[in-house]
């Protein structure tokens, strides 16, 4: 029996099988064909839900976390803290997510509401400038001073690529040919899951790694970034070289235009890093050849971002008035 084969239930039992979509309205004239998967429809809003289960279930069946002792410790900006909060309240396991002052106040709330305790560290590294290695530092302490205490470590837990051999299966099942995957990356999970997932079986698929151009997973950052999810400040213990065929960065102005062109050509309201896939996507429209068939994973949705990518004053304070930059031909008629 394999891990992917032990019992889950309850409301756990529904993490993957996601939906996927076809996007035909973004370009309509599209020589290729594209589709999203849907990774919003897990049931604690994220793909990280796929992670967070992964890289706990073992622990919890064979009897090595034991509600009212054990304490699960993770460092989480968002969507792998839900994730983790959800397995964790769904078996009575006590769980700390430490988080830093950016973190929306909404997956705070989200959090707390499955019954976990949220630690906010407050300063940054004085090396770096950011508050990741504090957060980690703070996650090693809790675990070195808490009895039965276990932390994930998304950053470097092999089970966290693990998750997404489905991920990507469920992608290559869903449709009759694949040419490119394209992935948002972070703890790099996601790209390594589907990426080991093709290598292994010798598929002709390309593979396209999304990332914030502020981040440091694929080179230097270069700049600030305003948007969480995609990206990581420290490359991630789980990157290897060559696990994408083409990395494509997106700065913060190209994932806000990417979201607002799905809200207003497909009706869908995605997170950050789905809207810089989709600006990926339109990197490199030109050099996709005709028929070839194109995924985007769609990692959260949009919800968690309305005070910042779907808010117009949000959005015209840091890039100034950028409406025409997702706005419908029908649209710029009507207007005029
Ligand atoms: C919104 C969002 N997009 C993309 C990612 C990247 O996924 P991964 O950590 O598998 O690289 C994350 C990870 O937390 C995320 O929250």
């Amino acid at each position: 029996m394999t891990i992917e084969d032990l019992p889950v239930s309850g409301v756990l039992a529904t993490i993957g099988a996601t939906p996927i979509v076809e996007l035909a309205r973004l370009d309509p004239h599209s020589p290729f064909k594209t589709f999203a998967k849907l990774e919003s429809h897990n049931p604690g809003g994220s793909i990280k839900d796929r992670s967070a289960l992964e890289m706990l279930r073992d622990r919890i069946l064979d009897g090595r976390l034991v509600p009212g002792r054990s304490v699960v410790v993770e460092s989480s900006s968002g969507n792998l803290g839900i994730g983790l909060a959800q397995v964790c309240g769904y078996h009575g396991i006590r769980f700390i997510c430490v988080v830093d002052p950016r973190t929306n106040r909404q997956n705070i709330a989200i959090m707390r509401a499955f019954g976990a305790e949220v630690e906010v560290v407050t300063d940054v590294d004085p090396a770096t400038g950011e508050y990741l290695p504090v957060r980690k530092r703070r996650v090693r302490e809790l675990v070195a001073t808490m009895d039965h205490a276990y932390s994930p470590n998304q950053y470097a837990n092999p089970l966290n690529p693990r998750a997404h051999r489905t991920t990507v299966r469920e992608i290559i099942d869903a449709l009759p040919r694949l040419d490119y995957l394209f992935c948002a990356t972070s703890s790099c999970g996601t790209l390594r899951g589907c990426a080991e997932y093709i290598r292994a079986h010798h598929l002709p698929v390309t593979i396209v790694a999304v990332d914030a151009l502020g981040s440091a997973i694929f080179g230097p950052p270069v700049g600030g970034r305003l948007i969480p999810g995609h990206g990581a400040s420290v490359r991630p213990e789980l990157y290897r070289d060559g696990l994408a065929d083409i990395v494509i960065r997106i700065d913060d102005l190209g994932t806000v235009v990417g979201c607002r062109r799905l809200a207003s050509h497909e009706a869908i309201i995605a997170g950050g890093s789905s809207g810089a896939v989709v600006a990926a996507l339109d990197s490199m429209r030109d050099h996709i050849p005709p028929g070839a068939t194109c995924a985007l994973v769609f990692p959260d949705r949009g919800e968690r971002y309305l005070d910042t990518i779907y808010d117009d004053d949000w959005v015209t304070t840091h890039f100034g008035d950028v409406t025409h930059l997702w706005r419908k031909p029908e649209m710029e008629a009507a207007s005029c």
